[in-house]
């Protein structure tokens, strides 16, 4: 079934408080509050977002993304009063790391209030994901609509995150009621999703925006859940489970330099004998050393924060361009280069190979 699918362009600078935007962001929240589907830009990549209280809207997310619905979703606020009606006491690293880092991207695992927001959108369990995007269209857009907004990327479930309106406008053009086009989003990948644990630990459970050095300058202990470290171990045959993937099969190359330059080249070159179209994902510093018929770089290795606003661009490019066979090299995996590789193993459906 298709439905009409509202488009808005806003400033989202707060500067510009012109008319039209404030217009567009009136409809958005009155849809939303009716029940709606609306994405939004946020600094991080944009949501697709609904009335967390209001189940027919929850599930309406579900379906637009075709998304399995064990997967519970992040409740979006734009004022910390907001959490009291979603959420039981917390402990002090819990307030500490808002106060350093909210509005932004750093998301909590809190326990809920029950009945506060729809089961489906905590997927039944007592815990609820909240975070405040750190972005004026965001934070206008929940306030007047005076919803919690829950909101998971505004994706086709399998795709790569949208980081620019047109992505969404790919994916769901038809299947939801709005979207906000505030413009290309900021850091590129979806938020850091941490729970905070006995004595103030904080195990990250979804490496992201904030970085775990930034982490530990709030909470001395910091943790990566072992879900990521399997996840870096090679898959077995039915283990595989891809994410944020794009069409092509691709492969993760890890490895000094040249070794891995002579690894991707030899096998672009074996491809392209079989008569398959090849894609390369690398870097700004490699990009000439390639000959496959589509070379992207995702951005700078001397500045991998480029790499990240890079990467859902570039396994969008490969879609679009056809490419069967891609492979991408490693980076390190410093400050954001974890949130990058994280994402790069899932795109990569967990094949890696060390050379
Ligand atoms: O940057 C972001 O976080 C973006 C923007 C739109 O805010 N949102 C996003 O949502 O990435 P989504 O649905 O694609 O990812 C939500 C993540 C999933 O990994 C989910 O399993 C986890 O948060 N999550 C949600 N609720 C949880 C809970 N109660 N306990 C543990 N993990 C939870
Ligand atoms: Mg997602």
């Amino acid at each position: 079934m298709t439905i009409k699918t509202q488009f808005w362009q806003v400033k989202g600078d707060s500067k510009a408080q012109g008319e039209a935007d404030q217009a567009a962001i009136a409809a958005a929240a009155k849809l939303l509050r009716a029940g709606g589907t609306i994405a939004f830009p946020t600094e991080t990549v944009y949501g697709l977002g609904a009335d967390a209280r209001q189940t027919a809207a929850v599930e309406s997310v579900f379906a637009a993304k075709g998304r399995p619905s064990d997967n519970p979703l992040i409740v979006h606020i734009a004022k910390e009063e907001q959490l009291q009606t979603l959420v039981q006491p917390y402990g002090d690293t819990e307030k500490a790391l808002m106060r350093r880092f909210w509005p932004g991207p750093l998301t909590l695992v809190l326990p809920a209030l029950e009945g506060a927001v729809s089961p489906r959108v905590t997927a039944g369990l007592n815990t609820v994901a909240v975070r405040m995007p750190d972005h004026e269209v965001a934070l206008r857009l929940i306030t007047e609509s005076g919803c919690p907004v829950a909101a998971p990327s505004a994706n086709r479930s399998g795709r790569p995150s949208p980081t620019l309106a047109e992505h969404v406008r790919e994916d769901l053009d038809g299947l939801i009621d709005g979207i906000v086009d505030g413009g290309p989003t900021g850091v590129g990948l979806e938020s850091t999703v941490v729970l905070v644990e006995a004595q103030g630990v904080v195990r990250i459970l979804r490496p992201g925006g904030i970085t775990p050095a930034q982490l530990r300058e709030v909470a001395p202990t910091v943790l990566l859940d072992e879900s990521l470290e399997a996840a870096a171990a090679p898959r077995s045959p039915g283990m595989k489970y891809t994410h944020y993937a794009p069409r092509g099969s691709m492969l993760l190359v890890h490895g000094e330099p040249d070794n891995v330059r002579a690894y991707i080249a030899e096998a672009v070159r074996a491809a392209k004998e079989q008569g398959e179209i090849t894609g390369v994902l690398t870097y700004d510093e490699h990009a000439a050393s390639y000959d496959a018929d589509v070379v992207i770089s995702c951005g700078s290795l001397m500045k991998l924060e480029t790499a990240a606003q890079g990467l859902y661009v570039a396994l969008r490019e490969f879609d679009a361009r056809d490419v069967q066979r891609i492979w991408a090299e490693a980076c390190s995996s410093e400050g954001i280069g974890l949130a990058l590789m994280n994402r790069l193993e899932k795109a990569a459906g967990h094949q890696i190979i060390h050379v």
